[in-house]
């Protein structure tokens, strides 16, 4: 069977990316291949990362592209030349408009720092879910992998895990928590999983 082709959609450091990367080099990610990475800010240390590992990079910015629907017509061209069947945000800190969303509908997932519906949506991304679920004294947060919609956060749940708030916890070390026991392990299960679901419909309208 084909593999599905991934981009991965990124802004900042790229340890997700880096999962998924050590993902695919271990065999656990095997249904897609990670073929492309954009990155929408140019000193994005994920770049880096998807070239050491040989995997083409681009870097989008909306001000080189004359703004939100600039950078989208870019990123739809780049996509859609590499025939992209399954797009990963990991890390990708701008929302998406409906018309980008309605058109690779199925075809996104985005990982989140938090159990959805909690600290998600519009304003709640990187260290700001994890100072606000601290704030808010929860005792259990964790991460949700999501397909993408036109809502923030919104789309159909794909995979949750659990991690526990701890005495003395900072917004830094509940991050590193969340991501070292929930975000770098579910994130490349459910790239296998949707990439193995598209590529099974795929072969069905064969
Ligand atoms: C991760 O914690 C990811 O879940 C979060 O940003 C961090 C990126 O780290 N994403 C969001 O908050 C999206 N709303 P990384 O660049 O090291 O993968």
């Amino acid at each position: 069977m084909n593999k599905a082709k991934i981009a991965v959609l990124v802004s900042g450091g790229g340890t997700n990316l880096q999962a998924l990367i050590d993902a695919q080099a271990a065999g656990t990610l095997h249904s897609g291949e990670l073929r492309l990475v954009v990155s929408n800010k140019a000193d994005a240390f994920a770049l880096e990362r998807a070239r050491r590992a040989g995997i083409e990079a681009l870097t989008l910015t909306r001000a080189a592209c004359g703004g939100q629907a600039g950078f989208e017509a870019a990123l739809t061209e780049a996509l859609d030349a590499r025939g992209i069947d399954l797009i990963i945000l990991a890390g990708f800190m701008s929302i998406l408009s409906a018309d980008f969303t309605s058109r690779y509908d199925g075809r996104i997932i985005n990982i989140h720092p938090s159990l959805i519906p909690s600290f998600c949506g519009k304003g709640y991304y990187g260290l700001k879910v994890h100072e606000a679920a601290l704030q808010y004294g929860v005792k259990v947060t964790g991460a949700t992998v999501h397909y993408v919609n036109e809502i923030p956060d919104g789309g159909k749940i794909i995979l949750q895990e659990p991690v526990r708030v701890l005495p003395g916890d900072t917004p830094e070390t509940l991050q590193r928590r969340v991501m070292e026991q929930a975000e770098w392990r579910i994130l490349p299960e459910a790239a296998e999983l949707v990439s193995a679901q598209l590529q099974k419909n795929k072969e069905t309208v064969k």
